[in-house]
């Protein structure tokens, strides 16, 4: 009989796991590693294993969580199921045994499986009839997922029909994902708009696919690989191998790595292999998944506890490593963002030297009780910033006290604040330094940001060269890039730029001609490169069109600013209950003010929280001085009005395949230039598809929409016309 020790133990594993899952497959949220979660998983099992009675099935079968509520739910005809684990050979072995014994096979009868790569994303569910997309849905908890439909007419993988000789109903099933560089530059973008970034790939596919506005999803690139199916009329073959190569024939993306093995030593290479490339790999992936390959053999061993007895994860150990945290530091970005970073002793984990790894927020300090001098245990996934898992709390020396979050800004002294976080309403987890300009963090970052690739991008001058700069006193705020020359030739042949380390009179001309070279630029670019806050590339880009020119925008500001101003002032300074007509009346620049607000805020892509950030922003003397300062020093070309009468001109246009004749940015800023919108991913909504050579599975789509492709000749042809 279980003692109270383990049904207690079982019963607060139990709902550990439950809230684990609910954060993983509802929120998109882990909180812990997956390597973390395993090893409760396990505990659980075996507990359950020593005493039975403890085993009510809640949680070991249980798969997922049940959906959010959001989406419209789907019953799976067929369950989707989840797999068994094995994380070391014996256990692989044991597998193997399990799987013979069961099929009543000798120890040497043949018996062959495929290994493949364990993808990293979220599993769906495809139902296509008569070779149709009828329905797609997620997981959920096997048995009833989301109705996701409308995104994935947005995901340019999944093809909305499948080949001739596919089965008139076939649910076909695999796994979404988005790749590394997609991932990166969607969180590129997150932090450029002032959103917080997504922790890892998986959960940007999950995040990513469930979006209410499924619109949103066509944002966000996702990509997909088939490798099972559930409801099917005719199985097109009778080996797992066989059925991947069908589900490839259909038009469906398979995964390129899957092996033929026919032992325990050939699965192992296998998977040493695949363990060797996967830093390679453009995705994620976290472990390898063996399947008996006889479809026969499959239904004969059938599933125990959702989980098929056919298949197992053999997965790759977390990249994991201990070492001894030496200090807590906050970094202050450019918006004033206090983000605190572990300095460790250096240590070698996956083959990378870690120094630092992030602990994302007071909240997360808190939760782990991370104290200087405490022994930590680190992870590095993929190429994601390292981060501190866990504390080894019986290493911790004495008399330690809890890390207590500034409360003034390290860098300037200024107060720091959580504000209220717009979208929720609640206190953000993210504290800000309230110093603005006069946080010498801020400026710097700030400088950064102004010369950055998407901003003014002066060669020459990067991140390293701002920092150096400013520390030199030599660039304190944009205008003074533009009179670095002209300072420089006063000052005595000794002091000038050319004596400094690195430096000599070519590097300090070239750095002077393209600082000379940028003094021209684009509205949507010193937008842009203003580093307001939830500005970033997208909105920078809709405030120019709109305003078009930048005397009108700063104009524009001016009054918004003022009308800020006075509606403080009056909800501040008017006692409650004076009557309407004692108020004081709005000047004439408020009122013209809250009309611009009232017009920013109508702005498709822009609305209430990026008119709230502007207010903020101009709001600040010295925000306004220091752009009367850059004024001075440049020249603001108008955003002009588009070439209507391109033939592409208001179009959508989306480009795959490579191109021979000029390079995919290139293609992009020429049919921009046209006035046509360049988009990543295919919908009905798009116009032209230019497809050069390689275009898979995204041609594939634009041709069974109907869609007009063009091939690079004919692109060529109608781009001259700019
Ligand atoms: S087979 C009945 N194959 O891993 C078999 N799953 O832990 C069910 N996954 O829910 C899945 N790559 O989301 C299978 N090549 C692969 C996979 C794979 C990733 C995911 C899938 C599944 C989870 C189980």
């Amino acid at each position: 009989m279980a003692d109270k020790k383990a049904s207690d133990r079982h019963a607060a594993l139990a709902a550990e796991i439950a809230e684990h899952d609910k954060r993983y497959f509802q929120d998109d949220n882990p909180t812990i590693s997956d390597a973390d979660y395993d090893a409760l998983r396990r505990e659980l099992e075996d507990l359950e294993s020593d005493f039975p009675e403890l085993a009510d099935g809640s949680i070991t079968s249980g798969i997922g969580a049940a959906p959010s509520g959001a989406f419209a739910t789907v019953e799976h005809p067929v369950p989707m199921l989840s797999l068994n684990k094995a994380l070391t050979e014996e256990e692989v072995a044991d597998f193997i045994t399990r799987v013979r014994r069961f099929l009543r096979l000798a120890a040497d009868a043949p018996l062959t499986f495929t290994a493949e790569p364990k993808i990293d994303g979220l599993s769906i569910s495809l139902r296509y009839e008569n070779r149709k997309l009828a329905v797609a849905a997620t997981r959920g908890d096997g048995a009833t997922g989301e109705n996701v439909t409308a995104n994935v007419a947005y995901v340019a993988a999944i093809p909305q029909t499948l080949g001739e000789d596919a089965p008139d109903l076939f649910e076909v099933r695999g796994e979404v994902y988005m790749t590394h560089a997609d991932f990166e530059a969607l969180n590129t973008r997150l932090v450029e708009e002032d959103k917080r970034p997504v922790a890892n790939p998986r959960n940007a596919a999950a995040g990513s696919l469930r979006q209410v506005d499924a619109a949103k999803t066509g944002d966000r690139p996702l990509q997909f690989f088939a490798y099972g199916w559930g409801e099917v009329s005719v199985l097109p073959a009778d080996t797992q191998e066989g059925m991947i190569a069908a589900l490839k024939r259909f038009g469906l993306p398979v995964n390129p790595l899957t092996r033929h093995c026919e032992s325990l030593e050939e699965l192992i290479a296998a998977y040493q292999a695949i363990a060797a490339e996967r830093a390679g790999l453009a995705y994620d992936i976290d472990g390898m998944v063996y399947k008996v390959d006889r479809l026969d053999l499959q239904a004969r061993l059938g599933e125990r506890e959702r989980r098929p007895r056919w298949a197992i994860a053999h997965k790759f150990p977390a990249e994991r490593a201990i070492t001894e945290l030496e200090a807590i530091e906050i970094q202050v970005g450019r918006t004033g963002a206090l983000t605190p970073v572990a300095r460790l002793v250096p240590i070698t984990v996956g083959g990378v030297v870690v120094r630092n790894a992030t602990l994302h927020n007071a909240d997360e300090i808190a939760r782990l009780d991370v104290r200087p001098g405490d022994t930590v245990e680190i992870q590095r996934a993929g190429d994601v910033i390292p981060q501190v898992v866990s504390v080894l709390k019986d290493k911790r020396p004495e008399g330690t006290e809890p890390y207590v979050f500034p409360d003034k800004c390290p860098v300037c002294g200024s107060q720091v604040v959580a504000e209220m976080n717009p979208r929720t309403g609640r206190p953000d987890v993210v504290r800000r330094c309230t110093g603005g300009l006069v946080c010498e963090a801020q400026q710097v970052e700030r400088l950064k940001h102004f010369v950055s690739r998407a901003a003014f991008d002066i060669e020459g001058l990067g991140a390293k060269q701002i920092a150096a700069f400013h520390a030199a006193g030599l660039i304190k705020t944009p205008a003074d890039i533009f009179t670095l020359a002209q300072r420089d030739a006063a000052r005595p042949q000794g002091e000038r730029l050319v004596n400094r380390e690195g430096y000599g009179e070519t590097s300090v001309q070239n750095l002077f001609n393209s600082i000379e070279s940028r003094r021209t630029i684009s509205l949507r670019r010193v937008i842009y490169a203003l580093g307001i806050r939830r500005v970033g590339e997208i909105s920078s880009r809709v405030l120019a069109l709109h305003f078009k020119t930048w005397d009108a925008f700063r104009e524009a500001m001016r009054l918004l600013a003022i009308a800020a101003d006075e509606r403080s002032t009056r909800n501040e300074g008017v006692a409650a209950g004076t009557p309407l007509d004692d108020l004081p009346s709005w000047s004439k620049d408020a009122e013209e003010g809250q009309g611009v607000r009232a017009e920013l805020a109508a702005i498709d892509g822009l609305g209430d929280v990026v008119a709230d950030a502007l207010e903020a922003f101009f709001g600040e003397h010295h925000n306004v001085q220091v752009i009367d300062d850059l004024s001075a020093e440049i020249t603001v070309e108008d955003e002009v009005a588009r070439a209507v009468d391109s033939p592409i001109s208001g179009k959508s246009i989306v480009f795959t395949g490579s191109l021979e004749q000029m390079t995919r940015d290139e293609a992009k800023a020429r049919a921009e230039s046209l006035g046509a919108r360049v988009v990543g991913s295919i919908s009905k909504k798009t116009d032209i598809v230019v497809a050069g050579p390689g275009a898979g599975s995204k041609l594939a789509k634009a041709q069974s929409l109907g869609l007009e492709i063009w091939d690079e000749e004919t692109w060529m042809e109608r781009a001259k016309h700019a």
